[in-house]
């Protein structure tokens, strides 16, 4: 089993130019245990489409690609139950799941990325969180080469997060088991879905969602990008209050008791950040919570950016926002301060 040195280009949506000095492409279980065998004393980095990574540096751990596949349906009297292998991607999933007259995450349509990177960030949009499907989470845990299953209460849920961004960071997510109900709702909750009126079927919901994000979200096959570059932050209420009071546009939405969530994306705009540019890096015009690569951006435009909109941000509003976007840097996982600390 040999690795080779490759161009992590194929593996960020963001499109940056980054090597990784051992990558490998996994298909099938077999294959990884002879990877692990070999190389088991090596930190991993396991990337999917590499929809939500930026990579500040040359990657020097162990890269496994995942692009295990396969679909195991099993019925039962009230829902389908949905094996899923991590390599396949999500989106097609979800085209897969409404042909097959399956329905329930036609809200999550177009979210790029695998099906292996699902429940760890716990991806979300339009009211639906993957939470709400997933049923069983299995693993390889790379520091054993034992297989893992987790079930939804032990996979730690959050606002994207998971037990795989903690304890179990060096897991690989072999397959994900999803349930879907066969007694079917659209979820309308989000402004325009709701005009959509009660009756809406689960492919008219997938329309408008797909008209949606193509409206306001970056397609990273033409504009790179990576999702949100940053969290909707939280804040207590009673500072979400007072800066309502301040600026009574301002989106706030309740999350647990005392805390509210506040909208990235507006503050951002608020602050006149949209369409401002550091190098090849930029906010995007139409939603500001995303930063894109107009072509030729380094991973250091990036950080720049991401730097600046940060810092004014908290000038204005006194909120520090946290990146939603993971950041590898050459010794495995970074965060943006010490990002920005290595460019200085
Ligand atoms: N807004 C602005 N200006 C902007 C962007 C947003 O004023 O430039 C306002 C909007 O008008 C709206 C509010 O901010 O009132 C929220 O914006 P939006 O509905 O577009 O959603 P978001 O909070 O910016 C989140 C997720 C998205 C998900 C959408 C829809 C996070 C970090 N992002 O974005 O997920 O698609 O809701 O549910 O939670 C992702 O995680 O990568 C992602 C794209």
């Amino acid at each position: 089993m040999s690795l080779t040195a490759a161009s992590l280009i194929p593996y960020n949506t963001f499109g940056l130019e980054q090597n990784a000095e051992q990558l490998v492409v996994l298909h099938d279980r077999q294959q990884l245990l002879e990877v692990w065998q070999a190389y088991s004393s090596m930190p991993l980095l396991v990337v999917g489409e590499g929809s939500n990574l930026l990579f500040t540096a040359p990657v020097s751990s162990l890269v496994i690609v995942n692009r295990l596949k396969g679909i195991k349906v099993t019925e039962v009297e009230d829902a389908w139950l949905l094996e899923i292998a991590g390599g396949e991607n999500w989106h097609q999933l979800v085209c897969w799941t409404l042909v097959e007259n399956m329905p329930g995450l036609e809200n999550l349509a177009l979210i790029p990325g695998t099906v292996g990177a699902s429940p760890i960030q716990n991806i979300g949009a339009y009211g639906v969180e993957l939470a709400q499907f997933c049923q069983q989470v299995e693993s390889f845990d790379w520091r054993t080469g034992q297989v893992h299953q987790w079930t939804a209460a032990e996979c730690e849920f959050g606002y994207r997060d998971s037990v795989f961004k903690h304890q179990a960071r060096e897991h690989l997510i072999l397959s994900v088991t999803l349930r879907l109900p066969k007694a079917w709702q659209p979820v309308l909750g989000y402004g325009p879905l709701a005009k959509l009126g009660g009756s809406a079927t689960a492919q008219q919901v997938f329309e408008q969602v797909c008209a949606t994000r193509q409206a306001k979200l970056p397609d990273p096959a033409v504009l790179g990008n990576a999702g949100s570059f940053f969290k909707n932050p939280k804040v207590v209420t009673a500072q979400a209050q007072a800066l309502q009071l301040a600026w009574p546009q301002l989106p706030v939405f309740a999350a647990e008791p005392g805390v509210s969530k506040l909208a990235a994306g507006w503050l951002i705009d608020k602050a006149g950040l949209k369409g401002t540019r550091v190098g090849g890096a930029g906010v995007h015009t139409e939603q500001a919570l995303v930063l894109v690569n107009h072509g030729g951006a380094t991973a250091e435009d990036v950080l720049r950016l991401a730097g600046r909109v940060r810092e004014r941000v908290e000038q204005l509003f006194g909120v520090r926002l946290e990146p939603e976007v993971r950041m590898i840097g050459a010794a495995g996982e970074t965060n943006l301060d010490e990002a920005l600390a290595c460019l200085s």
